[in-house]
């Protein structure tokens, strides 16, 4: 059966935090973003989708993520773009909390 990737122990990453899971380990094509915001977990692909930057490393905040290189801000359940000057949606995986570790499935 299909378990997911486990990522990290619940409490290992702080709330307004993010992981990074490097592609060598998810198997997947980009690095992956995982995020903890007020106690939910979310997984996107890391790189935003306007530029070369690194979505784990934006302000997370209300289940949204803000790029830092120029302030696009993502949905973080869909990966959806919110604001200009990003149009294009990111990845998004789904994230399981089980036996006290973070699973993550990616998409
Ligand atoms: Fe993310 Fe431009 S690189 S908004």
């Amino acid at each position: 059966t299909h378990t997911g990737i486990r990522v990290a122990a619940v409490g290992d990453i702080e709330d307004g935090e993010a992981l990074k899971v490097p592609a060598e380990i998810t198997g997947h094509g980009d690095t992956i973003a995982v995020f903890h915001d007020g106690g939910v977990y979310y997984a996107l692909d890391d790189t935003c989708s306007h530029g070369q930057a690194s979505l784990a490393e934006g302000w997370i905040e209300d289940g949204e993520v803000e790029c830092p290189l120029h302030s696009a801000r993502f949905c973080l359940s869909s990966g959806r773009p919110l604001c200009m000057p990003a149009t294009v949606t990111v990845r998004a995986h789904r994230v399981e909390v089980r036996d006290g570790w973070i699973w993550v499935h990616p998409t």
